[in-house]
């Protein structure tokens, strides 16, 4: 149990207000980690049911609102987490946006939000939260990529998307090489489909019967495949790892 207990530690996890995000919080809190909550305004109800779920897992949980994209809100969201917790030991960046257009089609304005909020914003929050690390002696630092970063999804029309998780899954391996000495681990976890929000709309219905046909393992994933794999990355059980991407997918990039 020792090499997966994060007892003592503090955590924070962006896009905590849902999805994936709320249930990595959770079994973060799970497996002994206080938590900051960090998410957009508009998920306030999401974020406080994610922090009402650590307290009754017995932790402490706080709630920081944040905009990823803003370089200045989350500086102020890390300062935020150091001063309630006294350290960072542990950072998922989990928070994320998904949109489909042609890419012949595809308007500049999707192109940026999708990139500021999916890369740029993974890059702001790894900046900040390396320097908390390098103040506490060292940390791990998570980023959620996706299998979309090493494939193309059949039938899905998401270049920026791809692209940007493209970009998540090799900056992770550069800030990786750049904060080795400093003891700060940066390595990526890369969902297949997992059924959350994101993919969860009327115009999803068919192609997540495509999705399952395509799985080898013949299902969508939960945001509970993700908690094992997270608190791995977390916690010392990953101690000889950085630079890695972990692929949690059933299966579906050995197709
Ligand atoms: N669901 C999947 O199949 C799947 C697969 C692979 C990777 N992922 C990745 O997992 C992550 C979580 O996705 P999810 O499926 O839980 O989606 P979700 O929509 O349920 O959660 C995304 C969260 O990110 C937050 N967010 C969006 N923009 C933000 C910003 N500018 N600042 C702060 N927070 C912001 C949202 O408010 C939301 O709470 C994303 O990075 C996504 O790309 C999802």
């Amino acid at each position: 149990m020792s090499l997966f207990d994060l007892s003592g530690r503090s955590a924070l996890v962006t896009g905590a207000g849902s999805g994936i995000g709320q249930r990595l919080a959770l079994g973060l809190a799970e497996h002994g980690a206080n938590l900051s909550i960090l998410d957009l305004p508009v998920q306030r109800n999401g974020s406080d049911r994610t922090a009402e779920m650590v307290r009754e897992a017995g932790r402490d949980a706080v709630v920081i609102e944040v905009d990823v994209t803003d370089r200045q809100s989350v500086a102020s969201a890390v300062q935020s987490h150091v001063e309630h917790f006294g350290r960072l030991d542990v950072a998922v960046n989990c928070a994320g946006v998904n949109h489909s257009s042609p890419a012949e089609e595809l308007d500049p304005s999707d192109w940026k939000r999708v990139i500021d909020v999916n890369l740029t914003g993974v890059f702001y929050c790894c900046q900040s939260e390396a320097r908390a690390m390098f103040e506490a002696g060292g940390g791990s630092i998570v980023n959620i990529a996706s299998m979309s970063a090493s494939i193309v999804n059949r039938g899905l029309l998401q270049a920026h998307y791809n692209a940007s998780k493209a970009g998540v899954k090799h900056l992770t391996s550069t800030l990786a090489m750049e904060w080795v000495a400093r003891n700060v681990r940066v390595n990526s976890l890369s969902p297949g489909y997992i059924m959350t929000p994101m993919i969860s709309g009327p115009e999803w219905a068919e192609k997540i019967r495509g999705f399952e046909d395509q799985t080898p393992m013949g299902r969508l994933g939960t945001p509970d495949d993700l908690v094992g794999p997270v608190v791995f990355l977390a916690a010392d059980a990953s101690a000889y790892m950085t630079g890695g991407d972990l692929l949690i997918e059933g299966g579906f990039t050995s197709w």
